[in-house]
């Protein structure tokens, strides 16, 4: 396979609001330190960076499963990858990291080329660093616009709910 670099803009609508406190009494070390954490009042955002998900001798997926007909079907139906991808500021690799896109994607279209996409988005840098994003839905590859749910966070995106959209160069 020839060296497919996929780069896609993101931008994420991301509403953080305080934290329901739980019913459920869990043990009191855990209480305690859900209770630090700091809690900040629910806010819109908007953040664009850069998604790379390279081949070569940086690959940064890998396949893990298929099924019998997978690599018989037009659309790999079956297969499941895993990924980890650096996300960064500019189009450029060599620009500055922001996070990494850590998750699962399988092909569960028979149809078209449609993925199950199933992603953290982890931060590693300035006020989001060490908060998570989790998103999940349909990725219709071959389609140059995507959309997917952010259904949830951890860190400052705690409870966060949104949409990111993105733009894939292949
Ligand atoms: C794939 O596996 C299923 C279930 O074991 C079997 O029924 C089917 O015949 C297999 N198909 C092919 C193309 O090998
Ligand atoms: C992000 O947080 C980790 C863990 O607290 C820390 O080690 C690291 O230096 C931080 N990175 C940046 C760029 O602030």
């Amino acid at each position: 396979m020839e060296k497919l670099p996929m780069i896609l803009l993101l931008c994420s609508m991301v509403i953080a609001t305080p934290v329901v406190r739980g019913v459920v009494e869990g043990p009191k070390v855990v209480e305690e330190w859900f209770e630090k954490l700091s809690h900040v009042k629910e806010k819109v955002a908007k953040l664009c960076f850069y998604f790379h998900e390279n081949l070569g001798k940086s690959q940064t997926f890998m396949p893990v499963a298929q099924s019998n007909i997978t690599y018989t079907s037009p659309n790999f139906f079956g297969l499941v990858v895993v990924m980890d991808d650096p996300l960064t500021v500019g189009p450029e690799i060599s620009s500055k990291l922001v996070g990494r896109c850590q998750g699962l994607y399988g092909s569960t279209s028979q149809i078209e080329m449609g993925y199950l996409m199933v992603m953290n988005f982890v931060f590693v840098d300035g006020e989001f660093n060490g908060s998570s994003l989790a998103v999940m839905g349909h990725n219709p590859l071959k389609h140059i616009y995507h959309e997917v749910s952010i259904v949830g966070g951890s860190g400052i995106f705690r409870l966060a709910c949104g949409v990111l959209t993105s733009w894939s160069m292949l």
